[in-house]
């Protein structure tokens, strides 16, 4: 499957299978040559490579900043191909105000950006990465993450997190999926895959198997939807096959229970592609998989049974998974 290069090649390697203890030691994974890892050159892309300037969005500094942040928040722009407009020591209001665009992301610092919509408050959407770092510290205690004890050993597989939103989940995928193995995130609106894609490559967590994982994961703005034709129309290699991952993962529920209950997701919402899941939809995504599509959705599983796919082990939890099985 995909490892994107800047000519917008999509190289499609089959994916080995680690299996047990097979997984590379932290030790060794930083010996090794990272072979799904090298950081890519900066800049939103799609998945044919191209590069994405999200449209309506203008990169500005931050507030009251020194000359050398304005001009690294104008490199930045440069850096990302994003129209850049001074600050001026003016209000996020005043920056508004000058202009008809929908969304104003500010550079704080280096791939540091907070994000302004026009219509969606004062509250800006930034990175963080969630509970994601709680999972991988447990992971890499030896605990058990639910998520992924749906499906077994995963190092060495290739995942593709159908909405990658704040990457949370991906950054879990990618950890598992180990240096062998590759974690592909799709996310529609340009907005938030700007501002996750900037921090994927730079935020600094303090726990370093979480910025490793975070560094491997490939974040492409793109509608899942478009996956297969977007690699087909590359002409790479493997794309005859009709299954081109190991696990399809979808995260589509936006309840407003969801978002009261994870505050930390909520100053994404306004940013976020409204979006359901049918059963036509599972299908596609069964056609991308070699293994598994796994869905995720709130307790009672309301979509799981329109779906048709039976929760995951794991009783009841607020967030449930269902499981369709394709080996
Ligand atoms: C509930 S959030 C996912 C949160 C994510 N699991 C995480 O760990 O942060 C859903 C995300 O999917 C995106 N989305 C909705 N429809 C999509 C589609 N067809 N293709 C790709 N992304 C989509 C939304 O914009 C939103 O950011």
């Amino acid at each position: 499957m995909d490892t994107a290069n800047r000519s917008g090649v999509l190289r499609s390697p089959e994916p080995t299978r680690c299996s047990g203890d097979q997984r590379m030691s932290e030790v060794d994974a930083r010996q090794a040559p990272d072979v799904v890892g090298t950081v890519p050159d900066p800049g939103l892309r799609d998945l044919a490579g191209a590069v994405v300037t999200p449209p309506g969005l203008v990169l500005t500094g931050p507030a009251n900043a020194s000359v050398a942040k304005e001009a690294a928040a104008e490199t930045f722009a440069r850096a990302w191909s994003l129209p850049y407009e001074p600050r001026r020591e003016r209000t996020i209001a005043g920056v508004f105000a000058s202009g008809d665009m929908l969304h104003v992301a500010v550079h704080q610092g280096e791939g540091d950006l907070r994000l302004y919509g026009r219509y969606s408050g004062e509250t800006p959407f930034f990175y963080h990465p969630g509970v994601s770092m709680l999972r991988i510290r447990q992971l890499h205690r030896g605990e058990r993450d639910r998520m992924l004890a749906l499906v077994g050993d995963v190092a060495g597989a290739i995942i593709l997190d159908a909405t990658a939103g704040l990457c949370s989940d991906a950054a879990v995928w990618s950890y598992a999926a180990g240096l062998q193995g590759r974690c592909v995130a799709t996310e529609a609106s340009p907005a938030i895959a700007l501002v996750v894609a900037a921090a994927l490559q730079t935020y600094h967590s303090g726990l370093p198997e979480l910025d490793r994982a975070l560094r491997r994961i490939d974040l492409r703005c793109a509608r899942w939807q478009d996956y297969k034709t977007a690699c087909a129309s590359t002409g790479s290699a493997g794309l005859t096959a009709s299954r081109l991952v190991d696990i399809v993962y979808v995260d589509p529920m936006f309840t407003a229970r969801e978002a009261l209950a994870s505050p930390g997701i909520a100053p994404l919402r306004p940013h976020a592609l409204a979006t359901t899941m049918t059963r036509a939809d599972l299908e596609q995504m069964a056609s991308l998989a070699r293994r598994a599509v796994i869905v995720k959705d709130a307790w009672p599983g309301l979509l799981l049974d329109e779906l048709g796919i039976y929760p995951g082990r794991g009783g009841r939890q607020s967030t449930m998974y269902g499981v369709l099985r394709l080996d």
